[in-house]
């Protein structure tokens, strides 16, 4: 199960990548929002980010007018590692090297053609798992460790 969640801002890339997902029969969650009316991205980065940080959902797509914002919020949830990505490059590299588990998308960046290009880069590569991208990692999880509650 995917999670998925966006502001105002990310909704109408959302619905795009959600005809997508549909198209490939990938199972998401929607965590909102759910129209175009101005609102909050922190709010749906929490939402979207605990579902994935729970285990309810393996990955999460975030969609703000940037794709900033909403990743800052996601990053500050324990165990969510989210990239905010607009270059193919970057969307691969985020699976084999960070093991991202959110990929967040811009609306006002990325044209729909291209975010539907990075999110299936995406969800269809895995981690290395090679052992200087662990030891990265567990780098970052430490970070977590000392500086959350
Ligand atoms: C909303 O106008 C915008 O600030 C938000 O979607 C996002 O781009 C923030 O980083």
């Amino acid at each position: 199960m995917l999670a998925i969640g966006s502001d105002h801002a990310g909704y109408p890339l959302k619905l795009e990548v959600i005809k997508h997902l549909e198209e490939r029969n990938i199972e998401y969650k929607d965590y909102g929002c759910y129209s175009a009316d101005s609102c909050d991205y922190a709010v749906f980065a929490e939402k979207t980010a605990n579902a994935v940080a729970s285990g309810e959902c393996e990955k999460g797509l975030l969609f703000c007018g940037t794709g900033v914002g909403i990743s800052i919020a996601a990053n500050k949830v324990r165990g969510i590692r989210a990239a905010c990505c607009s270059d193919e490059f970057s969307a691969e590299a985020t699976r084999l090297h960070n093991d991202a588990n959110i990929l967040c998308l811009g609306a006002r960046v990325v044209e729909p053609e291209k975010a539907i290009k990075l999110v299936d880069l995406f969800l269809d590569t895995e981690f290395s798992g090679e052992e200087r991208h662990i030891r990265r990692i567990a780098q970052i999880t430490d970070i977590e460790n000392r500086f959350c509650k």
